[in-house]
């Protein structure tokens, strides 16, 4: 393929994954979305592949390297649940920080990568231009190591294998600010080395401590914030993408990686917003405490439990004329969505007006609710976000609540100690009736107990989400 043609293609990717981009935005247009972005990435691998900076030679291994990655990558698609989709997110994370690390390195040894094309021929960098590759090699692997190992750090987080109290080591700013001096300091030596071995020496040093400072960068985050740490890390992966892009003289690996890199940063944003924290606060670390264990005995709220049928409920959700439904995390590890959605069904031929409220952060990834409704055809114009119907809950009859705690925890609002205070929730409380539907009175990912549970006006429905609304919608039938 020739150099003009490679262009071409990378510009058409490029503009494909901005409008896959735009139709991310929004459920209807979602998977036209996707298929942009799939139509972009075969483009771009196809251009990049037959492109005119990779050899015949080179071919076959490229192509043994991406069936070894396409068979890995389709056999953990096709096996992993949706529970744990925000685990293999975090780790894909991972693996674009450790691709950041190694072509850094591979930048840094290869002899060529000190030479550039003009006029189809080799020719030695410039100083400067010397100088700026070796920037490019020393930042990338810098964003590269932290995103890796703050990933990694993520998924065992995400996955309940690393617990969620955040790990608050003394004089943990001093810590940071004498990881930066350093890494600055060696990023002089860097650029002064006289010798591969010397630079090597700087940037293993660097990747030390910035794989040190991932760690510690996301140990220091409480179970409540970890929505800013998966949006985050996201925006690192593009960064290091984007790192790697300039490593390898890719322009579209620029783009992509700064887009990717822009977008998670504007999603880390309204995460933020979302949970009414400062942005830099949530790096600094400190916030959030343990996470779901069951609440300690003293620090339950007062007051008793009312527990409810499923036939009762079913009765509450005939005779009501508005009902909200709010999903959370335990309706995906339940996938009781199908049968959230037969009932929703069911009510709205029966003229009740059924709504559903999203929290930003339900779930464990952004937009986690919003697949599982699309996924069960629930109507798109009857999802609606937090913000939009907070303040109907008093003319709603019936708040159902399933699978979902800290989205619903009045403690937000009301208890200053709480490690969720100041985070807006959805105010199922302030409805007729509220209906909490989980297995236990254990807490959320937070941790923290729920006083909702404890109001005269809330029933709990105890059970796996599915079981239960199954029962439901047979009594509902019937
Ligand atoms: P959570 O507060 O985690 O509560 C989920 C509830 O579901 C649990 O209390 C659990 O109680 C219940 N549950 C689990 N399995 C169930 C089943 N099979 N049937 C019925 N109930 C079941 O979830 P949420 O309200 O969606 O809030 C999300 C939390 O996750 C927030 O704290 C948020 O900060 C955090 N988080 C979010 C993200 C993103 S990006 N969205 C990422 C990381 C963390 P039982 O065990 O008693 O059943």
């Amino acid at each position: 393929m020739s150099a003009s043609l490679a262009t071409v293609s990378y510009i058409g990717a490029t503009i494909l994954f901005i409008l896959s981009l735009g139709g991310l935005s929004n459920p209807e247009t979602s998977r036209r979305g996707n298929l942009y972005g799939m139509i972009g990435m075969a483009i771009a691998v196809l251009a990049t592949v037959f492109g005119p900076r990779v050899t015949m030679g080179g071919i076959p291994w490229i192509i043994a390297a991406m069936v070894a990655g396409g068979t890995v990558g389709l056999y953990a698609a096709r096996t992993v649940k949706m529970t744990q989709m925000p685990e293999l997110v975090a780790l894909m994370h991972s693996l674009v920080g450790l691709a950041a690390c190694l072509v850094g390195f591979a930048s840094y040894i290869d002899p060529s990568s000190a030479m550039h094309l003009v006029d189809g021929n080799m020719v030695p960098l410039s100083e400067a231009e010397k100088a700026i590759h070796e920037i490019e090699i020393y930042v990338g692997i810098l964003i590269g190591a932290i995103t890796f190992s703050g990933s990694i750090i993520a998924f065992g987080k995400l996955s309940g294998k690393i617990g969620g109290n955040p790990m608050l080591l003394p004089a943990r700013h001093f810590i940071n600010l004498a990881g930066l001096l350093v890494v600055i300091y060696f990023g002089r030596e860097f650029l002064h080395a006289t010798s591969i071995s010397d630079g090597m020496l700087s940037l293993v040093v660097m990747t030390f401590i910035a794989l040190l400072f991932g760690v510690h960068m996301v140990m220091a985050i409480g179970g409540a914030d970890m929505p800013v740490v998966v949006s985050m890390l996201n925006s690192y992966s593009g960064w290091a993408a984007a790192a790697t892009g300039f490593m390898l003289s890719n322009d579209l690996l620029i783009v992509t990686g700064a887009l990717v890199g822009s977008s998670g940063a504007i999603l880390s944003y309204i995460m933020c917003a979302a949970m009414n924290r400062h942005f830099i606060s949530v790096i600094a670390g400190g916030f959030g405490t343990t996470s779901g264990a069951a609440p300690a005995a003293g620090a339950e709220p007062a007051g008793e439990v009312v527990s409810i049928s499923s036939a009762e409920t079913a009765e509450l959700l005939n005779e009501a004329k508005n009902v909200i439904i709010i999903p959370g995390y335990g309706m995906a590890v339940a996938q009781a969505q199908h049968t959230v959605y037969e009932i929703t069904k069911h009510l709205r031929e029966k003229g009740v007006n059924v709504r559903f409220g999203i929290h930003p952060v339900a779930g464990r990834m952004p937009g986690h609710m919003n697949v599982l409704l699309a996924e069960a055809k629930v109507p798109y114009d009857i999802v609606m976000e937090m913000d939009e119907l907070n303040d109907d809950f008093p003319k709603t009859d019936v708040a159902m609540v399933i699978g979902a705690n800290d989205i619903v925890n009045p403690g937000a609002q009301d208890d200053p100690n709480s490690p969720i205070a100041g985070m807006p929730v959805l105010e199922a409380w302030k409805a007729k009736t509220s209906i909490v539907m989980k297995r236990s009175m254990a807490s959320g990912y937070a941790g923290v107990d729920n006083p909702l549970f404890y109001k005269e006006n809330n029933r709990m429905l105890f059970g796996d989400a599915k079981k239960m609304l199954d029962e439901v919608l047979v009594v509902l039938k019937g």
